[in-house]
């Protein structure tokens, strides 16, 4: 008889949240849903908590509280700065942090103190504060499980396997929706082309992310922390049709791919179940249906950003939560169309020059970074006008 998992989903409104909701709905005998919480989307998460009934509700925006509360009388809501923190660490077995963006830092690190397991896809903490996570991490005993399909895929192939074994991993990218598109000629992108990915069906962040390549930077830091390589021992590979989801090649020459569907329920429902396997209710890959896997070098002048995040992690410190938070507000004010597209990697550029890192990797030195860099990048963007 299987045990039932008590989970918790942070972030539950949004495109990874849902996925995960999904592959719980499938499973009403493996999973009890024992925390949810969101930002403001009030109307989804009441919706959400009358059908899963978790003990816990949470959204990170105060006003937002009010409203939900009125539309679950009855319901505790803890609401504002904090209440993700609080529920993170409400008892569970498993915590899927699937909020975007440097708001997940304190409930993934409030999560792991109270020693509850995480399946990660909010990667921006990692990149933030990488060294401290995985301290705590195993300081606590407590197992990191990831999200991400690249992640998940090499997880999946290290199983049995040593680290010392490993001559470096390949992360697969699938180049977004502007590959192969020369760089001048995404002058004037709107966001709703920049976000309309040929493969994944994602949030506008990491939408964003992939047309700029920063979202493969970003996974090579997390890829430093989850599995302790360093930058050199992994490689960035464009391979468009995302189907191998990432590879790992050992010092005898053996390369082990992990191969599947383009569905994030796929890695979500490995990282819920683990060490299980349960049956996929979505759908197989049909390898006789494939016409071609291709894979090729990413030309760094092109996609500037995924550069500008190899050099961070080089840097290290807290070089990668300046880049990490120059990047979000980029994005931010690109999405709002403030900005235009090919700005995203000028604002990253200038904060990182003006910023300086410290070697320090502590809660403090990382939120100071943070906030020097969002501050930074506010000066930087005003001097293009906006
Ligand atoms: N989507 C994918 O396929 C995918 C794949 C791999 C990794 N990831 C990673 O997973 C994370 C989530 O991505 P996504 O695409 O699911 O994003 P998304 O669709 O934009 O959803 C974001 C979620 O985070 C919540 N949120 C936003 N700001 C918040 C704040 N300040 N405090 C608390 N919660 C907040 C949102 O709540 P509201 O709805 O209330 O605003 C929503 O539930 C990202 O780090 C991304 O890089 C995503």
């Amino acid at each position: 008889m299987t045990m039932r998992r008590q989970v918790t989903i942070l972030g539950s409104t949004g495109s990874i949240g849902k996925s995960a909701l999904d592959v719980v709905r499938h499973y009403p005998d493996r999973f009890d849903v024992v925390g949810l919480a969101a930002h403001s989307n009030v109307e989804l998460l009441a919706k959400q908590v009358r059908e899963f009934k978790p003990e816990h509700v949470a959204v990170a925006d105060a006003e937002a509280g009010l409203r939900l509360a009125s539309l679950l009388p009855g319901t505790h809501v803890a609401a504002g700065a904090g209440a993700l923190e609080s529920i993170a660490a409400a008892p569970a077995d498993i915590v899927l942090c699937g909020m975007v963006g440097a708001c997940g830092l304190r409930p993934v690190l409030s999560a792991i103190d109270a020693g509850n397991a995480i399946a990660l896809a909010n990667k921006e903490p990692l990149v933030m504060a990488g060294a401290l996570i995985m301290e705590r991490a195993k300081a606590n005993g407590v197992r990191v499980i990831p999200v991400d399909s690249e992640h998940n895929a090499i997880f999946q192939c290290l199983h049995g396997h040593r680290i010392e074994d490993v001559r470096c991993i390949h992360l697969t990218a699938s180049g977004g929706p502007f590959y192969g598109r020369p760089r001048e000629s995404l002058a004037g992108v709107t966001p709703g082309q920049a976000t309309r990915h040929p493969t994944w069906d994602m949030g506008a962040k990491i939408s964003v992310d992939s047309a700029t390549l920063m979202n493969k930077g970003l996974e090579v830091v997390e890829a430093m922390w989850l599995f302790g390589l360093p930058l050199e021992k992994i490689e960035v590979v464009i391979h468009p049709q995302s189907i191998v989801h990432s590879l790992v090649e050992f010092t005898d020459g053996s390369i082990l791919a992990h191969l599947g569907p383009t569905n994030m329920k796929f890695p979500i429902q490995y990282a819920l179940t683990w060490p299980d396997r349960v049956p996929e209710p979505m759908g197989r890959l049909d390898l006789t249906a494939m016409r071609e896997l291709t894979f090729a070098k990413p030309d760094f002048s092109e996609f500037p950003c995924l550069a500008y995040a190899l050099e961070a992690a080089r840097t290290g410190g807290t070089a990668p939560a300046i880049l990490n938070a120059a990047n979000e507000c980029a994005v931010e004010a690109f999405c709002n169309g403030s900005i235009d597209f090919l700005r995203i990697s000028d604002v990253v550029r200038e904060v990182l020059d003006d910023c300086e890192a410290s070697p320090d990797v502590t809660l403090e030195t990382v939120l100071d970074a943070d906030r020097a860099a969002r501050a930074r990048a506010g000066h930087v963007m005003a001097g293009l006008g906006v």
